[in-house]
């Protein structure tokens, strides 16, 4: 039901648009042996933790409480001993999930015994250092503005999540992975959710969860660190999801007889009713019915960008996804050969990614919704990215994005057991008319 809460979070992103936000350098982030403090130093009234939005600083000062009562986060920890959790462990043989590595990695702040000070607990789950970084060269000097600026914090660890794609970083560690750090298809099948994500959507969902707001974008944040484009985090997310998904097949180990099946689109095996009624038509090979399908669909989205864009890669991203998508009828190294080759493509793009102009947001959003009319994007797995993108689109291009339409279209994605291909397909029509 995560999406009933959406349009009400788009609407709150509208003063987002058309402000050029300054790229910064990337932050090397704390050194690799900074201490994680654990949250409870800083859970103090007079720092983060003050029950009420305070005045006194730029920021509330009640981060700490509304971390505690609302954000899911918090309680990551605890979810794995709840009913859902413990028969995942059940499933999977696994004794003390409280203490299973391959769960508390995206459950709780995984920094190593050696780095965790007097003050941390495991089951805080993931606290504000898991986002923020470690917080030892920064947490007593941090608040004394104007002597400390924002640039001395970051130089001292302080991680600049403002920024798309250092944000972007953050968030996929857990909500895609990474190479030993995998929701994995048996964890799946033993109850785990399917992992979703769109750096946009995903931000403002959890930013405002609960009814209550982690920071404040008002005049004051923006005039402090940037308030970019809508379009600009939906573009950085789409590449770092592509370039992480592609460096995990790059390095996943030899797999066994099976490659790992979480790398895999869901949906090119677990099929609905609803598929079936969908005019065939995708981006994969000619006489590759049947096959398996990488999840590709922030490879195409980007594809899709870059052709709005006017970028002279346009053409040749899809034919390599083509590629992608056929190397696993050959071997496990046309796979590795065809990652390596997109990931070389998509490069330059992470360090210079595409930007788009209000009007060329308007004609991405009516080729997306072209697309998906001839029968593209046509699982639950890529609707829900198309749905999620053309709401940055729509907001891109001055349109409202809390219409009756656009809810309508999310409520078709409630429940992908119910997803219904050409009711999307129809919805998606009327919402981005
Ligand atoms: C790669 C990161 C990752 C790993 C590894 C992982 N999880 Fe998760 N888990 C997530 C994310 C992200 C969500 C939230 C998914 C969503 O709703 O979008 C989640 C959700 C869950 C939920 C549902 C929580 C709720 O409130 O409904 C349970 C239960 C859970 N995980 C248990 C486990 C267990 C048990 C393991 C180890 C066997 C594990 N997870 C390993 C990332 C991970
Ligand atoms: C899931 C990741 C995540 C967690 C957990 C998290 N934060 Fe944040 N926080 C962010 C992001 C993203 C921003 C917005 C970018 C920025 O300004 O750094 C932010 C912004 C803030 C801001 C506003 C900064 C400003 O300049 O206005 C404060 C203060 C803050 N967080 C404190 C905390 C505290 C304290 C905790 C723990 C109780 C915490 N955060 C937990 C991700 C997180
Ligand atoms: C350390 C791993 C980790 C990091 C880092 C992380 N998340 Fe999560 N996230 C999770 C897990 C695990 C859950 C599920 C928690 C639960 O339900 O108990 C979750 C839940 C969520 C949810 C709720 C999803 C739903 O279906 O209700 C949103 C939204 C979300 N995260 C956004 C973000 C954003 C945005 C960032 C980066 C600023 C981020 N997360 C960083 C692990 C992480
Ligand atoms: C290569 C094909 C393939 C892919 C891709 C795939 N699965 Fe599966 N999945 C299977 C098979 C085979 C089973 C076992 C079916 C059985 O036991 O009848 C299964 C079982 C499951 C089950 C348990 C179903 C049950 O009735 O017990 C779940 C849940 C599941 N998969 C989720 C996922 C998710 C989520 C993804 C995407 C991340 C995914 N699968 C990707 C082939 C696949």
């Amino acid at each position: 039901m995560r999406f009933a809460l959406f349009p009400a979070c788009a609407r709150a992103l509208v003063l987002a648009a058309l402000l050029g936000a300054a790229a910064a350098a990337a932050n090397p982030g704390a050194p690799a042996d900074a201490v994680h403090q654990g949250v409870a130093s800083c859970a103090s009234g007079i720092c983060h933790g003050s029950a009420k939005p305070r005045s006194a600083t730029p920021v509330q000062q009640n981060e700490y409480v509304t971390w505690q009562h609302f954000d899911p986060h918090a309680g990551a920890f605890h979810a794995l001993s709840e009913p859902r959790g413990r028969e995942i462990a059940r499933r999977l043989g696994i004794a003390d999930v409280t203490a299973a590595p391959q769960c508390l990695g995206c459950h709780a702040d995984a920094a190593p015994p050696a780095q965790r000070g007097p003050r941390f607990q495991l089951d805080d789950g993931i606290g504000c250092e898991s986002c923020h970084g470690a917080s030892d060269r920064w947490i007593a000097s941090h608040a004394d503005t104007p002597r400390v600026t924002h640039a001395d914090n970051l130089r001292a660890g302080l991680r600049p999540l403002e920024q798309p794609v250092v944000r972007a970083s953050v968030c996929l560690d857990c909500h895609v992975g990474s190479v030993g750090n995998l929701a994995t298809h048996a964890m799946m099948a033993a109850g785990h959710p399917r992992l979703s994500f769109e750096l946009d959507t995903y931000t403002e969902l959890w930013r405002t969860s609960g009814g209550r707001e982690h920071y404040v974008r008002d005049q004051d944040y923006r005039q402090r660190k940037g308030l970019p484009p809508a379009t600009d985090v939906w573009i950085a997310g789409l590449l770092a999801q592509a370039r992480r998904q592609l460096a995990i097949l790059r390095e996943d180990p030899a797999p066994g007889l099976l490659p790992e099946f979480a790398l895999f689109n869901c949906y090119s095996c677990h099929r609905t009713m609803g598929l079936s009624r969908w005019a065939a038509r995708e981006s994969s090979p000619a006489g590759s019915a049947g096959a398996l399908r990488f999840d590709d669909s922030a490879l195409r989205l980007i594809a899709a960008v870059l052709g709005a864009a006017g970028s002279a890669d346009a053409t040749l991203l899809p034919e390599m996804v083509r590629e992608l998508q056929a190397a696993p009828g050959r071997d496990w190294a046309a796979v590795q050969r065809a990652a390596a080759a997109l990931d070389a493509a998509l490069a330059p793009l992470a360090v210079r990614p595409p930007a788009l102009s209000a009007p060329q947001a308007r004609v991405l959003l009516e080729q997306l919704s072209a697309a998906v009319q001839r029968g593209e994007y046509r699982d639950y797995a890529g609707a829900e990215q198309v749905a999620m993108g053309a709401v940055v689109l729509l907001e891109a291009s001055g349109q409202p994005t809390g219409s009756a339409a656009v809810e309508a279209l999310f409520a078709s994605l409630a429940d992908d057991e119910r997803f219904d291909a050409a009711r999307f397909r129809s919805l998606l029509e009327h919402a981005t008319k």
